[in-house]
């Protein structure tokens, strides 16, 4: 204990997220703070814009940070795009896709969700069966659910929507720098992250890109703050505004814009840790750290495999950073996620709704999408396992996890 500062346990979070800050990130965090009108303020946010449209890869001038976990960027998007009564698709695989249903549903649109089993995701032709007979405004769908683990394929899907008129809205908070995302090649419209799982960053800051045509709705609802308008600005009605002030995009805009134009106080420290995760993944290379984290996320899942635990999901479309294993008969899953956590330090995720007590899920991602972070946690979970009163075949998760670490590295690497 020390003298009542903050001073966490160390713990290896090998979990759905978040996970492990770089420590480059948390330097960042450390700098002291300038003014929010101060020249190296607004000169890091415009780099921080920059660097996230090469993190989305898309040539979106709207690309700004959302102060909020993932889930404010998820709400800033919806309800600065949807107006009461509009019509959405809500392709819903998992618990985020519902989060999405209810989001829009709180926005007022009238949702329609194309659901599937959890564990599987969303044909496109089953997409495109429901939005030819909804013409939404909207669609809004889950890049990778961590619920379940699965990926939804996107790739299609923004020339989809644009042939019946939707603008396409991705969350993509789970997977964005760990799997393989095109924001314009995919024809997105929208999109929405979060810093804590694949980026390496801590929660709280939600980087938002949006494209001509979604700022074209959201211009249509652009409203000046009374209280900071000029002669020439519009204040538009109450019902004409977009539903919340702290999540409306278009004061957003204004306050990255040219004209910065207050509207919240840009929260500076994750606005520093935002822009080292960005930092950290160009640096290492978008397509080098997807192959990161699809080799270790490979050799988490063959370990858990070689220790007898089943893997959930259609193995087709799994995310490369989270892996659910299902908790054997006769054990007691939370029993051994206390008992890595207490002996070992190491956390890996519980399960929500209908998975709940079925899996375990673990990931590998961010900072922790690391050699010695999956040999670790595979060697304690076997030891667990033991413990619990699995068979568990000695060194076998371990060794799994190695050789697809070898086989993988190609010929000639020690
Ligand atoms: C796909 C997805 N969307 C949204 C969220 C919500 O993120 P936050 O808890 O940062 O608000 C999560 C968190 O796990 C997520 O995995």
């Amino acid at each position: 204990m020390t003298d009542g500062q903050v001073a966490p346990p160390p713990r290896l979070l090998m979990g759905p997220g978040p996970i492990n800050v770089d420590p480059r990130v948390l330097r960042a965090m450390s700098a002291q703070l300038v003014g929010q009108f101060d020249p190296s303020m607004t000169t890091y946010m415009q780099e921080t814009a920059e660097l996230y449209r090469q993190v989305f890869r898309t040539a979106n001038e709207a690309t700004v940070l959302v102060d909020g976990t993932a889930r404010a960027g998820v709400e800033a998007a919806l309800v600065s795009l949807l107006r009461p009564g509009d019509r959405v698709v809500v392709p819903s695989f998992g618990r985020f896709g519902l989060l999405l249903r209810e989001i829009a549903e709180r926005c007022g649109a009238a949702v329609t969700t194309v659901e599937v089993p959890w564990g599987e995701v969303v044909p496109l032709d089953q997409i495109e069966a429901v939005v030819a007979e909804v013409e939404p405004k909207v669609v809004a769908v889950v890049h990778g659910d961590t619920s379940t683990t699965m990926l939804q394929p996107l790739d299609g899907l923004g020339d989809l929507c644009h042939r019946y008129g939707a603008l396409l809205y991705a969350d993509v908070t789970a997977s964005l720098g760990g799997n393989p995302f095109e924001m314009d090649a995919w024809g997105l419209d929208a999109a929405s992250a979060g810093l804590q799982k694949c980026l390496g960053g801590p929660p709280g800051s939600a980087p938002v890109s949006l494209s001509a045509a979604a700022v074209e709705v959201i211009d249509g609802r652009r409203s000046i703050e009374a209280g900071i308008a000029d002669g020439g600005d519009e204040t538009l009605a109450a019902d004409a505004r977009i539903r919340s002030n702290y999540l409306d995009l278009g004061m957003i805009l204004d306050y990255w814009g040219p004209r910065r134009l207050n509207h919240h106080t840009e929260a500076t420290s994750m606005l520093f840790a935002a822009r080292e995760c960005a930092r950290l993944l160009l640096d290492e290379g978008i397509d080098t750290a997807v192959d990161r984290h699809r080799r270790h996320g490979a050799a988490m899942a063959a370990g858990l495999w070689a220790l007898g635990l089943d893997l959930f999901g259609d193995p087709a479309h799994r995310m490369a950073n989270v892996v659910a294993a299902r908790i054997p008969d006769g054990v007691d899953g939370e029993a051994v996620r206390a008992e890595l956590l207490a002996r070992f330090g190491i956390e890996i995720g519980t399960s929500f709704g209908p998975l709940h007590g079925q899996v375990w899920r673990v990931g590998t991602m961010g900072y922790n999408a690391r050699a010695d972070a999956v040999l670790t946690t595979l060697a304690a979970l076997e030891q667990v396992l033991r413990r619990a009163g699995v068979a568990v075949p000695p060194g076998a998760g371990v060794d799994a996890a190695v050789t697809v670490l070898d086989e993988d590295d190609g010929p000639g690497t020690p």
